[in-house]
């Protein structure tokens, strides 16, 4: 039964275009938890509730450790549904100060050979206010929603930090926690802010928009670094991360490089943008460890990047990894996915019996 509904799944999915199926199937998910009784349906058979799952970090209880990765809902209209398929929570965005249409159509490309992707989407959104109006009319049960901030392309680069405080200030009070992605690669510019020179400032500046916005609960804050980083950057973002008081990082964002696709030609026709996906699982494992082996459990560590299997899972976990993020396997595996790679998860958990957790 499972291999026929993933069967059907793949075939559905690639007869249309990517952005398309991304289009149908969130709206699929959305009329799912819409109907009345539907996100509690959901919920009873997919949400995790195994107690070996759970995870407590951030302040926050994570019912399970995989969330969805940032990019999939940026303007926040299906958390509900999301959630009830099983992801233990959802990042939100990227949202940036002003709502933009982010770059022309076709920006998103499939390589089902590899289960990879490469985008660039280019942070199309409609704005973080729209974004806070939104999760503020979210009603019934909550799950746990992480705000993903980035910076609008048409403000320059030296009017970069007032833009990410802008977009802070107003979904402070919405966010569980609050991520600043430095790492995008379709927003020109946007990565040179992962330097610490500018990185200081910026994540100084929006720590204290929160606070200020905030005054009662203080929100999570963590950054968003690129797979691309040399390793000696990479140290320099922990070590800042650290020195800031920042709650964690984020490892990683999609990466500039193409290796690990074969077909030279559809590369070349996708053109610029970020791969995700199973070519980028080792590197993002790397970059995870680095981190670990840097903070040495004092910030929590949650990992993306290519996980697809509840062997890269735990495999994420064991490397430092708190919490863990997927998309691109999302959308090759389908609805049932989340629920699938939680409840296999569950079992590589208990064998190792109690007191890992
Ligand atoms: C189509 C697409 C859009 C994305 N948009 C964003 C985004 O807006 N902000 C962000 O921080 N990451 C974005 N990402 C990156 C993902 O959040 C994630 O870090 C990356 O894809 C690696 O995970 P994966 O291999 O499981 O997809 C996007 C990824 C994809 C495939």
């Amino acid at each position: 039964m499972g291999g026929v509904y993933r069967a059907a799944y793949r075939v559905a999915l690639r007869r249309l275009p990517p952005e398309a199926a991304h289009a149908v199937g969130f709206w699929l998910i959305r009329a799912a938890a819409a109907v009345p009784g539907g996100a509690w349906v959901l919920r009873r058979f997919l949400a995790p509730r195994d107690p070996v799952l759970r995870v407590r970090a951030l302040g926050l209880d994570f019912p399970g450790p995989l969330g969805l990765a940032a990019g999939f809902d940026k303007d926040g209209h299906g958390v509900a549904g999301l959630a009830a398929l099983g992801f233990g929570f959802v990042e939100v965005g990227t949202v940036t100060a002003r709502p933009q249409p982010g770059n022309a159509k076709p920006r998103m490309f499939r390589f089902p050979a590899e289960r990879a992707l490469v985008n660039r989407m280019g942070f199309n959104n409609a704005g973080a206010a729209a974004l806070a109006a939104q999760l503020r009319a979210l009603r019934g049960s909550r799950p746990i929603v992480g705000v993903n901030i980035g910076k609008t392309r048409a403000v320059p680069d030296d009017a970069a930090i007032a833009d990410y405080v802008t977009s802070a200030r107003l979904v402070a009070d919405v966010a569980d926690y609050v991520v600043v992605n430095v790492s995008s690669p379709n927003t020109p510019g946007l990565r040179d802010l992962q330097a610490a020179d500018k990185l200081k400032p910026l994540l100084g500046a929006v720590r204290l928009a929160l606070d200020e916005a905030s005054p009662r609960r203080r929100v999570p804050l963590l950054v968003k670094i690129a797979p691309d980083l040399a390793d000696a950057d990479i140290d320099a973002v922990a070590d800042l991360a650290l020195g800031l008081g920042l709650d964690g990082i984020i490892a990683t964002n999609t990466t500039i490089s193409r290796a690990g696709l074969r077909d030279s030609a559809a590369v070349a026709d996708a053109g610029p943008g970020g791969m995700s996906g199973a070519p980028l699982r080792e590197r993002a494992l790397e970059v995870l460890r680095r981190l670990h082996a840097r903070t040495g459990g004092r910030l929590v560590l949650i990992a993306a990047g290519g996980i697809e299997s509840a062997d890269d899972a735990y495999e994420r976990l064991a490397a430092g990894a708190t919490l863990l993020q997927a998309y691109t396997a999302f959308i090759y595996e389908g609805p049932l996915w989340p629920h699938r790679l939680q409840a296999a998860l569950a079992g590589r958990l208990r064998e190792d019996g109690p007191g890992r957790r």
